[in-house]
Order: C-alpha cells, then sequence, then structure tokens
C-alpha cells in the first residue's frame, strides 16, 4: 500500500537532515535558565574583585576572573559566563570570543587531570601520534573530552617547550618526556603522574594588592618571573 504524502514528505526531510553537513541552531532554544539561582558564589565574586585594584578597567581582570571560576567549578557554564561578565561589565560575548581562544578553558565538564599531548614537529617525527591515539584508545575519549568517571580530560597543544625530550606529555602541570606509545598504561595508572615537585604557581590565589602599593606589585611580578624560571629549571633537567 502506497505511504501517505505527509508520511513520504515526512522521511524525505528525516533523511535530507542526515545528508546534510551543518545544523541549523534553534536559536529559540534558551541556553540556560534566566531564573536560575548564581553559580558563583559571594567568595568567588570577592576574589574576582580583589584584582579590580591591579588594572585600570575591569575588562583587563577578565583572564583572572575565567582562572579562578574554572577553580572553583571546574569548568564555565554559560551561567557563570553571563555572570562574570555582569561583574567585569562587559558583554557576554566578550566572555565567550576570550574562552573559545584557549583550550585551557573549559565549557563542559573536566577532568581531575588534563592530559596535553604535544602536537608539533618534533614530537611528531618521534612517535607523538601513535602516542596520542594510545591516550585516546586507552582513556575512551577524543580530543577536548573526559573520561566518564572525571578523571582525565585530553586536548593536545603545539609545542610544549620540550622538543629535545620529544615525544612529550604535559599531566596537569608535570611535563613527561620521550613517551612512547608502549608507556602510555603505565603512565596513566600511576598515581603521581602528575605531581610537581615545586609548589604550583600561587599567581591567582595571592591576596590582592593595592594600586597605591608599587612595591607589593613589583615583588608579584617579581614572583611570577620566579615561578615561571623554575618551571623552565624542572623541564630542562
Ligand atoms: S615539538 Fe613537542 S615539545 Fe616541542
Amino acid at each position: 500500500m502506497a505511504q501517505p504524502a505527509g508520511e513520504r514528505l515526512l522521511k524525505l526531510s528525516r533523511s535530507v537532515k542526515r545528508a546534510m553537513s551543518w545544523q541549523t541552531i534553534n536559536r529559540n532554544l534558551p541556553v540556560m535558565d534566566p531564573k536560575a539561582p548564581p553559580v558563583l558564589t559571594e567568595a568567588v565574586r570577592e576574589k574576582i574583585r580583589g584584582f579590580f585594584p591591579r588594572y585600570e578597567t575591569k575588562r583587563a581582570v577578565l583572564l583572572p576572573a575565567l582562572h579562578i571560576v574554572q577553580d572553583a567549578l571546574g569548568h564555565i557554564s554559560w551561567k557563570a559566563m553571563a555572570e562574570i561578565a555582569a561583574l567585569l561589565e562587559i558583554q557576554p560575548s566578550d566572555v565567550i570570543d576570550t574562552i573559545s581562544f584557549y583550550t585551557h578553558f573549559w565549557t563542559h565538564s573536566k577532568g581531575k587531570k588534563v592530559i596535553v599531548a604535544c602536537r608539533s614537529v618534533s614530537c611528531e617525527v618521534m612517535g607523538g601520534v601513535a602516542v596520542l591515539e594510545e591516550l585516546k584508545k586507552r582513556l575512551g575519549i577524543d580530543e577536548h573530552e573526559t573520561t566518564a568517571d572525571g578523571a582525565y580530560s585530553l586536548v593536545t597543544e603545539e609545542c610544549l617547550a620540550g622538543c629535545d625530550h620529544a615525544p612529550c606529555v604535559i599531566i596537569n602541570e608535570k611535563l613527561h618526556k620521550r613517551v612512547r606509545a608502549e608507556d602510555v598504561v603505565k603512565l596513566l595508572a600511576d598515581h603521581a603522574n602528575a605531581r610537581l615537585e615545586i609548589p604550583r604557581s600561587d599567581l591567582f590565589d595571592a591576596p590582592a594588592k593595592t594600586a597605591a602599593d608599587p612595591a607589593s606589585q613589583n615583588s608579584q611580578a617579581e614572583d611570577l618571573v620566579g615561578t615561571t624560571s623554575d618551571v623552565r629549571e624542572m623541564r630542562e633537567s
């Protein structure tokens, strides 16, 4: 028996949709509930406000604010973006622009440990592609995804500044040198695979310095330089 015209049309539209390489976005669907309670706690807001005296504009506090929110919530949701924008008196689109530029800001859940596999040339010629494929296979995730248990997320980045020890992988802030595909299982099973021998930078935990206290600002800048050189030394060792 012939199908009714309406049913044929529905089937046709479904198959056309499947064949399309793009999909339209339904702009009528809200991405967040405007009535939902705030996601930024007063403590997080206060920490962000603590950076205001350091800069001439609130807009300039965007990067520290994103780090603070991600540290507190694990990732930066649409609602958090809107609240950050309101706090800094900028547009939500400014927040999204910045987040989407950097691979280390997460708009969906981030694992306890983030594995960064190098995708630059030195690592590639030394077997980096095989290491990345093994990581994907063992974790069961693709790039910028998180394992179901929330233990690991995976990203790739350009040169990790360890070319002479290629291929390299960073877990959180710990650099692993000369990693081979056959090392991946052992590396993932090692509970200390993200342990650093030096303290983590406290840049985003430091108490706010006032604009009227240039000496303390200088000392903060020196702290940062010290941290950077510590990391360089660690990578060279
Ligand atoms: S190319 Fe991989 S660390 Fe430089």
